[in-house]
């Protein structure tokens, strides 16, 4: 059997499985089943670090719950995950920032350009859980809670022709993320914004409805795009995380230990998530310079951050609930400055 019938066996499988157990419902040993959904590969750091949870909350609670993973945007793209996440179809969801945005607007700041001055200040970011309580607490209106973040890299452009400046991009189609503000940017940078799901870039490129995307070096071998895609700039211009967001009724659901355990597993995914990724970016980078021609290019990013520096005043201007995590920031910035990485 050929891979891709493989693949749409186990799509078959999968949404059966979906169908026939409703979530909420039990199964026949009297388990509960826990369902996590996300958009990667069952090789990306997120995957691994989701086998990481779902160990430990089998171990601790295995009488209990069983907890099933569905890769690949297998229940659908982002946004329908979301909507399924919100009804309670699907427990746990893991979503780029950016399609949390319309949820909570505070997410917003991950996708101003340049926003953190190194990799240090924005893992500090991160990893200020006292401070982020306050970010991933702000869904709960709407329904959800995020329970942590993934690393998901440093954000660049690629397509088919080599950017090398701005003026590059000039009348180029990029895919964007479905998020207003990462329509602002692609377009400030003097391309055209294509908001779509992530996982209709690869026929958007090869069918020529855009030029490129911008994504992690991942998206290259993993999702394949290096295939459509031959030149990857380092523009560097976002570090967006991806969070681990809840359906609050479930967590709710649980018992004051229950919820711990819970909590517990989160952490330690996100440990395995961020220790399993830069050694994925070494082997995506290997393996799409050799294997599928895909050429790296160094750019000079100071007149990239010059096109773009501006929409930080303008997002600052237009929504006031991301000044105080935009200054937090910035102070993480200055302090980390010059620190080492
Ligand atoms: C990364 C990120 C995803 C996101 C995707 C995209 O892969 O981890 O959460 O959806 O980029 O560009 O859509």
């Amino acid at each position: 059997m050929g891979w891709k019938s493989k693949l749409s066996l186990l799509l078959l499988v999968g949404l059966i499985c979906f169908l026939i157990i409703p979530a909420g419902n039990t199964i026949g040993n009297g388990k509960r089943i826990v369902r996590i959904a996300h958009s990667q590969s069952e090789k990306h750091p997120e995957h691994i670090g989701l086998l990481a949870f779902k160990k430990h909350v089998e171990e601790k609670l295995g009488d209990k719950f069983e907890v099933q993973i569905f890769p690949n945007e297998l229940l659908g793209g982002q946004k329908k995950a979301i909507e399924l996440t919100q009804t309670g179809a699907i427990d746990f969801i893991v979503v780029g920032c950016p399609n949390v945005e319309t949820i909570a607007s505070v997410y917003e700041v991950f996708s101003m350009p340049y926003l953190f001055a190194s990799q240090k200040a924005y893992f500090d970011t991160m990893r200020d859980e006292e401070y982020m309580k306050k970010i991933y607490t702000s869904t709960d209106e709407a329904g959800f809670r995020v329970m942590t973040w993934y690393n998901a890299g440093i954000r660049s452009f690629y397509a088919k022709e080599k950017i090398e400046k701005p003026e590059d991009m000039q009348g180029m189609k990029l895919r964007v993320q479905q998020s207003p503000a990462s329509i602002a940017m692609v377009n400030a940078f003097g391309a055209a914004a294509t908001p779509m799901a992530f996982g209709e870039v690869y026929t958007a490129i090869q069918q020529g409805v855009i030029d490129g995307a911008e994504n992690n070096e991942l998206a290259i071998t993993n999702n394949k795009h290096g295939e459509v895609a031959k030149y990857y700039s380092y523009t560097n211009h976002q570090m967006i995380p991806d969070v681990l967001m809840a359906n609050l009724r479930f967590l709710q659901s649980l018992s004051p230990e229950e919820q711990e355990v819970f909590a517990e597993a989160a952490r330690l995914s996100t440990d395995v998530e961020l220790e399993a990724w830069d050694k994925e970016v070494e082997n995506a980078k290997k393996i799409a310079q050799e294997e599928m021609g895909v050429t790296f290019v160094n750019v000079d990013m100071t007149p990239f951050r010059a096109q773009v520096l501006e929409l930080h005043k303008e997002m600052l201007a237009k929504n006031p609930n991301i000044r105080d995590i935009y200054e937090h920031i910035q102070t993480i910035n200055a302090r980390d400055t010059g620190a080492k990485e």
